[in-house]
């Protein structure tokens, strides 16, 4: 989604605009904008606003910046994903009023009403977005008087919405203004420079010091100096956070997409989420924080809420809280949740479950559930210091890396650990007993290399993706908890490929989507071999009957044969545990050489976004 970089220095800081917005691509976005404070002829003539934009990649706004070079000491960049307005340069940001330009991510709800307000004062609107009203409004009220920052403070308070922005002006050519509700926001702290980003991945080129700013902040930066204020307008301190994470190796290496390498990291970034939560046999529950134990005890029921593919995994652990713990676990889509009356059982354990920490309906849901009555809350999240990991009691980390490519692979194995290790904690209070839990810690140990054995079909997978390629649609079948697994591999495949892909529980078959079965309407069953397999089977058979072709995904030992109509992938025999961790990695597979096939963007899906910080 939307990416912000601001940059107060005493050096041309074009380069340093441009490597952060490159740093946040991976996130989504459909042009990119740089504006810069010129100072011409070294500070003899006034100091003039530069602005170059482009449609599409950040590539594109480089090749202009050759073409017709700026540079500039002060300065803000975006990379803009459509909301108001189509893709286009006059609504790509940063936008202008005068003297003054402005970045934002999130969304102004009340921007029509300031709109006809600001055109009757004689405000020209150039673009269709909701972020061009913020500049006009932050103009008028420095035309009143006001200074930069004064005259943010005071537009702040007209904005219903969400906003994180950067603004600079060409009357304070020095000064960079930052603000943030809603949408995230940090300082990077340099050496006679100083930063503001979107995330704090955009500038690790340039430090590792970070303030995160806090909901309705604002951030005044200098090349020597930096204020804080809280929404009174009163200066606060926050605490510097220095980022110790080793810096990771974010090229592709020899693969082709970021998916493809990241598919291909789950072995590692696995055993990365175990390594320290287990021992031979039991879960070391210290691993969840040293609160975490007088809160477990207390816990009767489960509540997780998140998005997408992260409630896929919410909803894994349901069936695995409620089958092997007697736990009562409820699951639901953050954008239900936040905006519904919902009731509380007592002790009741808040999940929320989120690759980025920053998606907006899940930090929306938390923020609501603080108010209500739950026992504590929990976020099983794969970005430090992200502001779920702030804002919850208990942070437990996915060990999975940076993730680039939209599509989520190895988060989504890496919760699925991770919600198997607090199942497990929690468990251990009811019905998973001693016995039991050796038995679940053990084939965790032995999930690395199974998902190995697992990679090596590779080729076999592609070989069956051409009979995807050309297809509209396709139907996924699950029973148990490999229906969520279903659920997971038709979000794959339309993200990426854009095939039309749905999933049931394949005991709702003839209860409506028996009637989509013709002989191009491929089918793709998950069929471990469990107690669930011959009633899977039978439903297969309906699909058979009616000549539906399959393509099933099965134990090597669960009687499936390959014949015209039905292609079978052997997997190999995995304990009912893993098995969900399992079937997942050939179906991302399927999906990824479908995708190829296609020629679609596949790190970069068309309309999506990796961190959807915007509702
Ligand atoms: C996954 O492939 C998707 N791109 C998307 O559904 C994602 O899982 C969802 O937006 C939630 O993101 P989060 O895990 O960062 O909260």
């Amino acid at each position: 989604m939307c990416g912000i970089v601001g940059v107060a220095a005493q050096r041309n800081i074009l380069p340093i605009l441009i490597e952060g917005l490159k740093r946040l691509e991976y996130r989504g976005y459909d042009s990119a904008g740089v504006a810069l404070l010129q100072n011409i002829d070294n500070g003899n003539e006034p100091t003039k606003l530069a602005i170059q934009k482009a449609v599409g990649k950040v590539v594109g706004l480089v090749d202009k910046t050759i073409e017709n070079p700026i540079s500039g000491l002060t300065g803000i960049s975006h990379t803009r994903w459509a909301t108001h307005g189509k893709p286009t340069e006059l609504n790509a940001h940063p936008h202008r009023s005068g003297p003054i330009a402005l970045v934002h991510n999130g969304i102004i709800e009340n921007h029509s009403a300031l709109r006809d307000a600001l055109k009757k004062k004689g405000y020209e609107f150039l673009s269709e977005t909701d972020s061009e009203v913020m500049v006009h409004t932050i103009a008028d009220f420095c035309s009143q008087g006001h200074d930069l920052k004064s005259a943010v403070q005071e537009a702040l308070a007209t904005f219903k919405g969400a906003y994180a922005i950067g603004v600079v002006s060409e009357n304070e050519p020095h000064r960079v203004i930052g603000a943030r509700q809603g949408s995230p926001l940090v300082m990077g702290i340099g050496i006679d420079e100083n930063y503001i980003a979107s995330d704090p991945l955009a500038l690790r080129q340039v430090t590792d010091r970070f303030i995160y700013l806090q909901e309705n902040e604002l951030v005044e930066i200098t090349p020597t100096s930096y204020h804080i204020y809280d929404s009174n307008g009163e200066e606060i301190q926050r605490d510097v956070v220095q980022l110790t994470e080793v810096q990771e190796n974010l090229d592709k290496g020899e693969h082709r997409h970021y998916m493809i390498k990241e598919i291909f990291e789950q072995p590692s970034v696995i055993q990365n989420t175990l390594h320290g939560r287990i021992s031979e046999d039991r879960i070391l529950e210290e691993s969840f924080g040293a609160e975490a134990r007088d809160i477990f005890d207390k816990v009767e029921q489960i509540k997780i809420i998140a998005c997408g593919t992260s409630f896929h995994a919410a909803t894994v652990a349901k069936y695995w809280f409620e089958e092997w713990a007697g736990i009562t676990c409820t699951v639901e889509i953050a954008s239900e949740y936040r905006y519904r009356k919902v009731t509380t059982a007592p002790n009741t354990l808040f999940v929320t479950i989120s690759q980025s920490g920053e998606t907006a309906d899940t930090l929306a849901a938390l923020s609501k559930a603080k108010k209500l009555n739950y026992l504590a809350s929990l976020a099983v999240c794969n970005v430090p210091n992200s502001s779920l990991v702030r804002e919850s009691d208990i942070a437990f980390m996915t060990h999975a890396g940076t993730e680039i490519g939209v599509a989520s692979t190895k988060a989504f194995t890496t919760q699925l650990v991770a919600l198997q290790l607090l199942v497990i904690a929690i468990g251990r209070r009811y019905e998973i007993t001693e016995e039991r839990e050796a038995k679940l810690v053990k084939q965790l140990h032995s999930l690395p290399r199974l998902c190995e054995q697992l990679l090596a079909l590779n080729n076999d997978i592609l070989e069956m993706s051409h009979a995807f390629t050309e297809k509209h649609h396709t139907l996924f079948l699950g029973r148990g908890v490999h229906y969520p697994i279903a659920l997971e591999g038709a979000l794959k495949l339309k993200e990426i490929s854009y095939i039309h892909a749905e999933a049931y529980p394949a005991g709702e078959l003839k209860h409506g989507p028996l009637a989509l079965i013709d002989s191009d309407m491929p089918v793709v069953a998950v069929a471990p071999n469990n107690e669930l397999l011959e009633k899977l089977k039978s439903n297969l058979e309906e699909v058979q009957a009616r000549g539906g072709k399959l393509f099933v995904f099965a134990d090597k030992d669960a009687g499936f044969k390959d014949d015209g109509q039905t292609t079978v992938l052997n997997i190999p025999h995995c304990e009912e545990s893993i098995s969900p961790i399992i079937y997942t990695l050939p179906l991302q597979l399927l999906s990824y050489h479908v995708a190829v096939n296609k020629g679609t963007d596949v790190d970069q899906p068309r309309n999506l976004a990796k961190s959807v910080t915007v509702e």
